[in-house]
């Protein structure tokens, strides 16, 4: 004969699972109470490096332009935009009064009849979408400092 078991305690009644229990309670408040403070914690530190990224991909960009510019706008808006053959883009009136993507049209286009070209690689330009996207971007660094031509549309005058 042998011996049975002492009876199992029930569930509620059972001071070993009672502890455990409790244990996994205050390790899931603790677990939660960490994923929250995380949170500020998270953004302290990720908002700034994606600014910093940002900002690199911004730089990075305009460097991209200035060097298209200089190899295939300046010849007919200036070395420095202050316009030629075409219009002076370096201008506070054309710069505010454009935004990214109708200049990123006009490039990608040009201006049919006129001197300039489309230069969009799509519609037979040498450029290609993130070129033209580089160019729009130096051109528009320089709205922060750019001068009142508010004859930019004909810099040599007549
Ligand atoms: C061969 C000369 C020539 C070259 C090269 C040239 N352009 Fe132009 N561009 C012109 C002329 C001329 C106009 C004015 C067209 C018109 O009468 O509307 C113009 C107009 C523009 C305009 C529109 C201004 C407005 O009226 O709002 C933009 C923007 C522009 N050019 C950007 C560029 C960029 C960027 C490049 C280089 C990728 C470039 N151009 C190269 C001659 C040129």
């Amino acid at each position: 004969m042998s011996a049975h078991p002492p009876p199992r305690p029930a569930i509620h009644e059972d001071p070993t699972l009672q502890r455990s229990l409790l244990r996994w309670q205050v390790a899931g408040v603790v677990v939660f109470a960490l994923l929250v403070a995380s949170f500020p914690l998270y953004k302290a530190v990720e908002g700034p490096r994606r600014d910093h990224a940002l900002k690199a991909r911004e730089t990075a960009l305009v460097t991209t332009g200035h060097r298209l510019w200089a190899l295939d706008c300046s010849s007919c808006h200036g070395d420095n935009g202050q316009g030629g053959v075409g219009p002076a883009l370096r201008s506070k009136q054309f710069l505010t009064g454009i935004e990214d993507e109708q200049m990123h049209r006009i490039v990608a286009a040009g201006v049919t009849g006129t001197a300039m070209p489309s230069w969009w690689d799509e519609f037979g330009g040498p450029l290609t979408d993130d070129q033209i996207a580089a160019v729009v971007a130096y051109v528009r660094s320089w709205q922060r400092n750019a001068p009142s031509v508010p004859s930019w549309r004909n810099p040599q005058g007549g």
